[in-house]
């Protein structure tokens, strides 16, 4: 069985990648680059000694994207595609609903069109906004805080739209919390552009020596040691997290809607430590003032996946600490 992905060189799908071909499934990548480099993808082949059929190419060129679907024989698509980077998209918000939201059009159109209704859609976390309580279930009310999170929630009403228009769609939408780590083989993980936002990349970097020192936005949240709370969660489980949601799509459940996170809260002093413990080094730290727009506390309540979906993550803070650490002190420079 032949799955598309969709963004599929980029960090969460060269992982999904790894585990769909182990798995016995076949794999068609269309990405732009815009984000990322084939060297992922021939690291996947590396890793894996299975190959994948790789067509650089923008999801907004819809003629391209049509020869695609018409020359392979596609049974679902895990749609990854899409910008991702908060900041960027207060500056740039056009750039993030044409990429995000249009191409998200163009590709269902072109999946109607050739008759493939079965889509895997990454969503995030961050439709739930600043989230009322932790942990966050599924029917938690959806905010959204800037352009890429509105991007996510759009998308996310497009495609209920879809499926009530037309009930042969099998869409299942999964909310990442927040995904770290990297292959244990260390030749594949995150290669963020320029200075990392995310909390891992960053702690990485500093204690790879590209960067002087973390710096901690807030240490006065009503938190256990007054530092932000994360659900963090391990890449490779998040990959598998899309295998059981490719399986659930072939039971016809219509529109369904998943948190993918391990559930447990995780401070940013305490992610600091663990770090720390992996790649047995201090990484020097100081407290600054809060990020704009960052929650105190977001987790998931992810026991409707383990249900509906026969899917837990396993690993823990310190398998996505020792692994992202491998992955890091071996490629300081990412894949370049
Ligand atoms: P990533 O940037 O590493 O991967 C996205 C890939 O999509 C890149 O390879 C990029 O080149 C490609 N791409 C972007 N626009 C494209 C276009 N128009 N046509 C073709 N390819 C295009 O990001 P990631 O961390 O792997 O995230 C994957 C998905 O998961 C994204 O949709 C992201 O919004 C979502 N998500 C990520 C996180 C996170 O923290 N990493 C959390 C929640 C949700
Ligand atoms: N943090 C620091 N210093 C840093 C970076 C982050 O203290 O240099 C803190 C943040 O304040 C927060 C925690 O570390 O408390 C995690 O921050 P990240 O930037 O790693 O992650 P966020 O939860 O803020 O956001 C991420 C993605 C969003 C996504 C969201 C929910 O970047 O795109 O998870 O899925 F929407």
């Amino acid at each position: 069985m032949r799955i598309l992905l969709t963004g599929g060189a980029g960090f969460i799908g060269s992982h999904t990648c790894v585990e769909l071909l182990d798995a016995g499934f076949e794999v068609t990548i269309v990405d732009n680059l815009s984000n990322s480099s084939e060297t992922a993808l021939k690291r996947v082949e590396e890793i894996t000694g299975k190959k994948v059929s790789f067509h650089k190419c923008d999801i907004l060129d819809r003629d391209s994207l049509k020869k695609i679907f018409d020359s392979e024989k596609i049974d679902s698509v895990i749609h990854f595609a899409g910008l991702k980077a908060v900041g960027e998209s207060n500056e740039i918000p056009l750039k993030y609903f044409l990429n995000n939201v249009a191409g998200t059009v163009v590709l269902c159109e072109v999946m109607a069109e050739v008759g493939v209704k079965n889509l895997v859609f990454s969503s995030s976390a961050t439709v739930y906004g600043d989230p009322k309580s932790v942990p966050i279930t599924e029917d938690f009310p959806l905010s959204a805080t800037n352009p890429y999170g509105r991007s996510k929630l759009m998308i996310e009403e497009i495609l209920q739209d879809l499926y009530k228009s037309d009930n042969d769609w099998n869409i299942a939408m999964l909310r990442y919390f927040n995904p770290v780590g990297a292959h244990h083989s260390g030749r594949i993980g995150e290669d963020p552009n320029g200075i990392p936002n995310n909390l891992l990349p960053y702690i990485a970097q500093v204690a790879v020596g590209k960067l002087k020192e973390l710096s901690i936005f807030g240490n006065d949240y009503n938190t256990s040691d007054g530092t932000g709370v994360r659900d963090y969660i391990h890449v490779v489980d998040l990959a598998l997290g899309h295998i059981k949601a490719i399986d659930k799509l072939k039971t016809n459940p219509g529109l369904v809607t998943y948190n993918l996170g391990t559930g447990n809260g995780c401070s940013v002093l305490e992610m600091l430590k663990a770090f720390e413990k992996a790649c047995e080094k201090e990484i020097p730290h100081r407290f600054a003032p809060r990020r704009e727009g960052d929650a105190e506390s977001c987790y998931a309540d992810s026991s409707f996946a383990e249900k509906e979906l026969n899917w837990k993550a396993e690993k823990t803070i310190d398998d996505m600490c020792k692994d992202m650490w491998k992955w890091q002190k071996n490629n300081p420079d990412g894949y370049k």
